[in-house]
């Protein structure tokens, strides 16, 4: 990946917004397809179709040869689980993440939502999960640098007994789904790379996190990422746009 971080312009951003808007729909969509009897390749099918209607591209598919436009991940699955005939049941956690893209520019978004009732744990996970995101953007602000959201994430999580996985990280986002620079969820060491946030940067704070350990595998699809240690994880993402104010949620919607 390239160093290079782009800032974009006012009429880059207001298309940046469209291809939130779109990517923000496209979750929802997915939220509403987690029921207990379906395949994980009809939540797919639920966020294709929507994402194709509103005139954008889903661009996760073929992206490094990745097969479908949504990843979706069930209960130890962290991200990138390929949908298929698995079937998702009562009880189950289940990941969706995807990218929209639209006249060029690219929305990134992901949630984990419960199938019918789930354990107090997956409830606990899946909270969490969700605020760490909005624990970390209080520090995507313009005077504070990259590892500050890591840091409130990683202390946020950890402070609710969970774990940050290290080895995914977020990411800018705009003409690319990976711009420079690297958004960890997790402080880094010391002397590593850790840019100012600048006024019209867009980045991906994407928490994941696991109910046990962070250590995780890569099935032998080459794809999709578990715990090690067989716990539940639980994924939570939105495209931001940093202002010389109060950070823009891109792909924020009422139902997440
Ligand atoms: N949307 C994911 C992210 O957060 C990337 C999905 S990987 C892909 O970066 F291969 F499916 F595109
Ligand atoms: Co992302």
């Amino acid at each position: 990946m390239s160093d290079t971080i782009y800032i974009k312009s006012k009429s880059e951003i207001e298309i940046m917004r469209q291809a939130a808007r779109i990517a923000a729909g496209a979750r929802s969509m997915g939220r509403q397809a987690v029921r207990d009897g379906l395949t994980t390749r009809q939540i797919d099918k639920a966020v294709h179709e929507f994402i194709v209607k509103s005139g954008a591209k889903p661009s996760c598919l073929g992206y490094a040869g990745f097969p479908a436009a949504t990843c979706v991940s069930v209960n130890d699955q962290v991200i990138h689980g390929i949908p298929g005939r698995r079937v998702v049941r009562n009880g189950d956690i289940v990941s969706i993440d995807l990218c929209a893209g639209y006249k060029g520019f690219i929305g990134d978004c992901a949630g984990t939502y419960p199938c019918g009732e789930v354990s107090e744990e997956a409830q606990k996970l899946i909270a969490v999960t969700r605020e760490a995101f909005f624990e970390g953007i209080r520090f995507a602000k313009v005077g504070y640098r990259i590892a500050d959201i890591g840091g409130a994430v990683q202390d946020y999580v950890e402070g609710h007994g969970f774990s940050v996985v290290r080895d995914f990280v977020g990411h800018g986002i705009g003409r690319g789904m990976h711009e420079a620079p690297e958004v960890p969820n997790y402080r880094p060491e010391r002397g590593r790379h850790n840019p100012r946030l600048v006024k019209g940067m867009t980045i991906c704070i994407e928490p994941m996190v696991c109910a046990g350990d962070w250590h995780v595998e890569i099935l032998d699809d080459d794809w999709t990422v578990v715990t090690r240690d067989g716990s539940l994880a639980a994924h939570y993402e939105n495209t931001i746009l940093i202002t010389d104010g109060e950070p823009e949620i891109l792909t924020m919607a009422d139902d997440i």
